[in-house]
C-alpha cells in the first residue's frame, strides 16, 4: 500500500488550471491515444485547463523516436481538429506548446529497465522544466497487462506519494471480464495502490449528456417527486450503434455486446436513473448510491430476462451490410453476440415492481442513446369517449446521443369543435442554448484526475456490482456458446425476440427510425 493522500487538502475547483504534472501513457502507440486522449489535451490546452508545467511521456514497444511520435501526434490531431470542423481555428500556438511537452520511452511492460528510465525521465522532467513530482500514469494496454503493469510501478516506486506529491493511476476498460476476475483485479491492484489513486474509466461518465441526468433529477424540483414506482411505468435505456465490428475483431470476439458495454456503460446509465439522492455531491457519497443502486439490481435469469443476437447480412438506407461473420477476422461460425437486451427489476422501495428494459446492439437501424421513462396513465380515463386510448402514455425520453437534449411527450386537444387528443412534445436540444464545443468525452476525465476528483470514475465495488448481475448470463454462455442467440438482420430493430420481453405485459420498445 502506499502512502495514504496527504495531498488531498489541495484539491482545486473545477475551472481552475490544473496544478502541475507529468502523464505517462503506457500504450501510447494505439488508437486510443491518437484518436482520443491526443485530441482531448489539445482541448483541454486551448480551453485553458492544462498545465503550464506539464508533460506527456508515450511508453510503447515500438521503435519510435521522440520526434516519430510527436509527428504521427500531430497528424492525429490536426485530422480530428478538421473532421470536427474547426480547422480554420486550428490553434497553432497552444498546440506546438503541447507537442514542445511530448516524448517517447520505448520498452517492454514487462521489464523492470523501463520503470527505472521512467523515474530518470520523470525526474528529468521536473528538474528541466518544473513539472513537479505529481505523475498520473494512464493504462492504455491490453487488459492483460492491468495487474502487471500495477506491479511493477509498485515495486519501482513510482506510485509512492507524499505531502506534496500524489501518482495516479487511469485504467481503461475492460476492468475484468467476469466478477471473479474483476475482484481478482481489484485485490492485486489495491495491494499496490490506494483506492484513492485509482481512476477506473468509463468514458461515457464523461459525456455532458450523461452528468446532466444528474442534474436534471437533483437540481430541479419537478421530477423528483414523480421518480418512482407510483408514477413510472417502465424504464427503457437503449445503446444503439450503427457500426459494426470495426477493426476490433480480436477484442470483440472474446467480448461480445454484453461485456464490451453492459457491466460498464448501460449500468452507469442505470445506476444514474436508479440512485437515491446523494448527501453531496462528493465523490464518495455519489459513488456509494451509484453502488447501492446496482446492488439492488436482480441478477439476471438468462431463461427469462435476456436476450441476445448477432448480425447478419442486411441493409440501411438502400446499402447492403455484411454479417457479423463475414467481418474481417470473425470467426465463419461465431457465436459471439452483437445485441443483448434484457429485462431487470431493482429490489429498493423507489423501484419495487417497475421493470427496467435495456437493450445495445451493433449495426442498428439508427444511432441512438437514450433512456426513456415511460409514465403510468391517469387512474380514470376521463375522455373515455374521444381517441384517448390511442395516446401513448406520457414519456420523457433524455437523448444522450447523437441528438443531444431531452423531450417531453404528453397529450393535448386538437383544435376543433370536437374533444380529440393528439401527443405531442416539448423539445430541449443542447445546441439550442449552449454553444457545443468540440470533445471528445475524455478532456473532463483526464482534468478531473489531475485535480484528483473521483466522482465521474468507477469505484471497486461498482465495478463488482455490475459483473455480479450478468454473472449468471456469462456462465450460461460459457457452457452452452450458442444459448439464446438469434441472428437479426444488420440495419435493423434487432433480434424479434427482444420484443417478447416487453410484449408479454402489453409494452413495446422505442422505434428506432
Ligand atoms: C466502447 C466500446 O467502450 O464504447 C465500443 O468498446 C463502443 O464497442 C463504444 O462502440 C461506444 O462509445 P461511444 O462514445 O461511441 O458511444
Amino acid at each position: 500500500m502506499s502512502t495514504p493522500l496527504t495531498n488531498t487538502a489541495k484539491r482545486l475547483v473545477h475551472g481552475d488550471k490544473a496544478p502541475p504534472c507529468n502523464l505517462v501513457i503506457m500504450g501510447a502507440g494505439g488508437d486510443l491515444t491518437r484518436r482520443l486522449l491526443m485530441p482531448a489535451l489539445y482541448n483541454l490546452v486551448r480551453t485553458g485547463l492544462l498545465p503550464d508545467q506539464f508533460s506527456l511521456i508515450g511508453v510503447d514497444r515500438q521503435d519510435l523516436t521522440d520526434e516519430g511520435f510527436r509527428d504521427r501526434l500531430d497528424q492525429a490531431v490536426r485530422s480530428f481538429a478538421s473532421e470536427k470542423s474547426y480547422s480554420a481555428e486550428f490553434d497553432e500556438t497552444h498546440w506546438k506548446h503541447l507537442l514542445a511537452q511530448v516524448s517517447y520511452v520505448r520498452g517492454d511492460f514487462n521489464d523492470p529497465e523501463l520503470y527505472r528510465t521512467l523515474k530518470q525521465r520523470l525526474d528529468g522532467e521536473n528538474r528541466d522544466h518544473a513539472t513537479s513530482e505529481n505523475a498520473i500514469f494512464y493504462l492504455a494496454v491490453a487488459s492483460r497487462f492491468f495487474g502487471l503493469v500495477v506491479n511493477h510501478l509498485g515495486q519501482s516506486g513510482l506510485v509512492e506519494e507524499g505531502p506534496e506529491r500524489y501518482r495516479r493511476v487511469i485504467i481503461e476498460k475492460p476492468f475484468g471480464n467476469d466478477y471473479e476476475s474483476a475482484r481478482a483485479l481489484n485485490q492485486q491492484i489495491l495491494r499496490t495502490l490506494h483506492e484513492d489513486q485509482i481512476y477506473r474509466m468509463d468514458h461515457f461518465l464523461g459525456k455532458e449528456t450523461v452528468q446532466n441526468i444528474m442534474v436534471k433529477r437533483f437540481a430541479n424540483g419537478i421530477f423528483e417527486p414523480l421518480w418512482n414506482r407510483n408514477h413510472i411505468d417502465h424504464v427503457q435505456i437503449t445503446v444503439a450503434e450503427t457500426v459494426g465490428v470495426e477493426s476490433r475483431a480480436g477484442f470483440y470476439e472474446t467480448t461480445g455486446a454484453m461485456r464490451d458495454m453492459v457491466p460498464n456503460h448501460v449500468f452507469q446509465l442505470l445506476a444514474l436513473i436508479c440512485m437515491e439522492p446523494p448527501n453531496s455531491f462528493c465523490a464518495d457519497a455519489i459513488r456509494t448510491e451509484k453502488t447501492k443502486a446496482l446492488d439492488a439490481v436482480h441478477v439476471i435469469n438468462p431463461q427469462t430476462d435476456i436476450v441476445r443476437g448477432q448480425y447478419r447480412a442486411g441493409s440501411r438506407d438502400g446499402k447492403a451490410l455484411k454479417g457479423y461473420r463475414e467481418e474481417d477476422g470473425i470467426q465463419p461460425e461465431s457465436l459471439t453476440e452483437t445485441y443483448v437486451a434484457m429485462k431487470l427489476g431493482v429490489d429498493s422501495w423507489r423501484w419495487s415492481g417497475v421493470p427496467f428494459y435495456l437493450r445495445t446492439g451493433k449495426r442498428m437501424a439508427q444511432r441512438s442513446t437514450e433512456i426513456s421513462i415511460e409514465f403510468k396513465r391517469p387512474p380514470f380515463s376521463l375522455f373515455r369517449d374521444t381517441q384517448t386510448e390511442e395516446l401513448e402514455p406520457n414519456t420523457l425520453i433524455l437523448k444522450l446521443q447523437p441528438d443531444e437534449g431531452a423531450s417531453l411527450a404528453f397529450g393535448a386537444k386538437i383544435p376543433g369543435p370536437a374533444i380529440q387528443l393528439g401527443q405531442v412534445h416539448m423539445d430541449f436540444h443542447y445546441k439550442d442554448y449552449f454553444q457545443n464545443a468540440p470533445s471528445t468525452g475524455y478532456e473532463t476525465l483526464i482534468y478531473d484526475c489531475m485535480i484528483g476528483d473521483a466522482t465521474l470514475f468507477q469505484r471497486a465495488d461498482s465495478v463488482e456490482a455490475g459483473w455480479r448481475i450478468v454473472q449468471p448470463y456469462l456462465d450460461l454462455c460459457k457452457e452452452q456458446p450458442d444459448a439464446l442467440l438469434e441472428f437479426y438482420p444488420a440495419g435493423g430493430q434487432g433480434p424479434t425476440k427482444a420484443d417478447a420481453l416487453l410484449e408479454t405485459s402489453g409494452r413495446k420498445w422505442r422505434k428506432l427510425s
